[in-house]
């Protein structure tokens, strides 16, 4: 939800580093996007309703002026319609200050009022736009553009990340963080903020993290950060060990297709380097922090997450209840926190990922702490909240995700949660020796078996399918057992990209309502690979069919039973069926790409959509 660059450099010329950066956080945001300078002793800002291209436009007809210093930022709309007014950065009613802001300040109007009373002027309708007049109101009482802003924030009540510069203090940055995501990046010859560190990699792979309540003032040549009490901590650099092409399109027509066809390599980076092949087992780094004993200790678990991650946490919990068997329930994050505070127990709360950043699973995060519970985050950023806060962690390899609709990160979370499902299982004696090491011999050999999902056999019936379903309004995707989540996620990937409806349901569950649903405009799309369920499955197509109704099955190559039943059939390897959802997830992401393809949507930024929900 919106993304934040800021520089600031000793000389030269930052306004193409910010912009370079500013792009790579399209995906937090893309109703709007502006930039500001300082030049001359004076605060110049362009801004521009949608796309950064619409910005980089603007700015083509209308330069910004070379400057060491600027702030830039692409939105996603919470106060205030997506316009050029509304679009960030805010400056104060006299531009003596400037603003770019990622949050919600939830007491504004209040604030607001106050302001107006005090003879400020507003011209827009945003919460930023108060946040950069009360900065601005207090810096003329104080002087120093850190201690305005922090006793600004003081004022606040709500989340922010935000970076503020001031026309008295040309070579200042002030950055501050509450609930909102921000890094600082240290460069050579400059200091950074940005809301991600894909943002900062063209600039810098040195990065510090900086917490909540805390502040950071930023010169070209050095950073403090400041704790809550305002008082200077130390606080180390991370080195990231991304690259800047790995969050780059690398030849493809969008980020979506590139990160699904990454996935063979995300199996092999979160996995092969955990496999203890001989004996059986799976060994994380000791940010893992579980041992034997501790694992042996637990009783139950809960997964919690949001959208395609609660997808991965819903298959964490059966294959945790299948290799390791223990009990646990997957909760959708958001609701968690109206749950009855029970004793927390031997539990350990499973909290799910990609970011790290999404409000409601850190919402969840906190909540079960506080309750006295331990949580394990599973999520593919280093040093973000999630992988901050956890008790425990295990970090995905998927390397930075950018298309906004998630699909190698889903994969990496699920391979994740298998290893784990085989740690704890060894741990507590569910499996043997032998049943680790069968296990974890599957997993290698899933990546050979994963590339057939990229050959013209396997492309050409998607295609076709997508031909077909481009021209619906309404299906459903049913699935049983781990057929279930991957159903679930096979819809959200179509509704997401393509925006045609779709709803996944547990096939037994068909019966009992949508039926209803069913007539020749009407498809299923199901998932009948081999397994305890297929049979079920093929009798659920014989029932859709009866109906009248089109079915597209994921089934293993040569089934020619699914095949006479289905009207469209996307073959995949046939694999263990623990590891079924990883192969029969990507045909159904192939098939919402190519769905979406053929009606011209936005494939990487779909409407309404912001990839890293850091708002409630
Ligand atoms: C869907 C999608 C979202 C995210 C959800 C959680 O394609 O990307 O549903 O999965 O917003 O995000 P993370 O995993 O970052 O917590």
């Amino acid at each position: 939800m919106c993304g934040i660059v800021a520089a600031v450099a000793a000389g030269g010329d930052v306004r193409a580093a910010v912009l370079a950066g500013l792009k790579t956080l399209e995906y937090r945001g893309y109703d709007s996007a502006g930039m500001a300078v300082l030049h001359d002793g004076a605060i110049q800002v362009r801004r521009k309703m949608g796309k950064i291209a619409a910005l980089e436009e603007e700015l083509a007809r209308d330069e910004l002026p070379p400057s060491s210093l600027a702030v830039a930022h692409t939105r996603w709309a919470t106060h205030g319609a997506p316009a050029d007014r509304n679009a960030h950065p805010h400056r104060d009613d006299r531009d003596e200050v400037v603003v770019v802001h990622n949050g919600i300040i939830e007491n504004y109007v209040e604030l607001r009022e106050r302001l107006a009373a005090e003879g400020h002027v507003f011209s827009t309708e945003t919460d930023t736009e108060v946040l950069a007049n009360l900065v601005g109101a207090r810096m003329r009482e104080l002087g120093d553009l850190h201690a305005a802003v922090r006793a600004a924030l003081e004022e606040v009540e709500g989340a922010y990340a935000l970076v503020a510069m001031a026309v008295s203090e040309p070579g200042t940055l002030v950055a501050a963080r509450m609930d909102s995501p921000l890094v600082l990046g240290v460069g050579k010859d400059g200091r950074y903020a940005a809301s991600d560190m894909p943002a900062l990699l063209g600039l810098t792979r040195d990065f510090v993290v900086l917490e909540n309540h805390e502040t950071a003032v930023l010169h070209a040549d050095s950073h403090v950060v400041h704790g809550p009490d305002g008082a200077p901590l130390e606080r180390g650099v991370t080195r990231c060990d991304w690259t800047p092409e790995q969050a780059e399109r690398g030849g493809f027509p969008h980020f979506m297709l590139k990160e699904i066809h990454e996935q063979p390599d995300v199996l092999a980076r979160t996995a092969f380097d955990r496999c203890r092949d001989t004996e059986g087992d799976v060994d994380f780094e000791d940010d893992f922090g579980l041992d034997d004993e501790a694992l042996r200790s637990l009783k139950r678990l809960r997964f919690m997450a949001m959208g395609t991650s609660l997808h991965a946490a819903m298959l964490g919990q059966r294959l945790l209840a299948e290799l390791a068997r223990l009990p646990g329930e997957t909760l959708n994050a958001s609701e968690f926190l109206y749950s009855p505070p029970l004793d927390e127990g031997d539990a350990l709360t499973v909290v799910v990922s990609q970011s790290g950043e999404t409000a409601d699973s850190l919402r969840a995060l906190r909540e079960v702490k506080e309750r006295g519970g331990r949580v394990l985050g599973i999520c593919n950023v280093r040093g973000s909240s999630l992988a901050r806060e956890a008790d425990h962690l295990v970090l995905t390899h998927c390397g930075p995700e950018v298309g906004v609709a998630s699909t190698k990160a889903f994969f990496g979370q699920v391979v994740a949660l298998y290893l784990l499902a085989i740690r704890i299982g060894r741990a507590r004696g569910v499996l043997d020796v032998a049943r680790g090491q069968q296990l974890l011999h599957d997993l290698r050999a899933l990546r050979h078996q994963l590339e057939g999902l990229f050959k013209e056999e396997a492309l050409a019936p998607v295609r076709a399918a997508a031909d077909y379903l481009a021209g619906v309004r309404s299906c459903l995707f049913l699935g049983r057992a781990l057929g279930h989540p991957v159903a679930l996620e096979g819809a959200l990937k179509l509704k997401e990209v393509s925006y045609i409806h779709a709803e996944g349901y547990p096939a037994g569950e068909m019966k009992h309502g949508p039926i209803a649903l069913i007539d020749a405009d009407f498809p299923v799309v199901a998932i009948c690979t081999p397994g305890r369920v297929r049979a079920k499955m093929v009798s659920n197509l014989q029932e859709v069919r009866a109906r009248g109704g089109k079915v597209i099955a994921v089934a293993a190559e040569g089934d020619t039973e699914v095949a006479a039943a289905a009207d469209f059939l996307l073959p995949v390897p046939e694999v263990p069926e623990l590891l079924a959802p990883l192969v029969d997830s990507v045909p159904l992401q192939l098939l919402a790409y190519e769905t979406a393809l053929r009606l011209g949507r936005d494939i990487d930024q779909p409407r309404n959509l912001a990839k890293s929900v850091t708002v409630e």
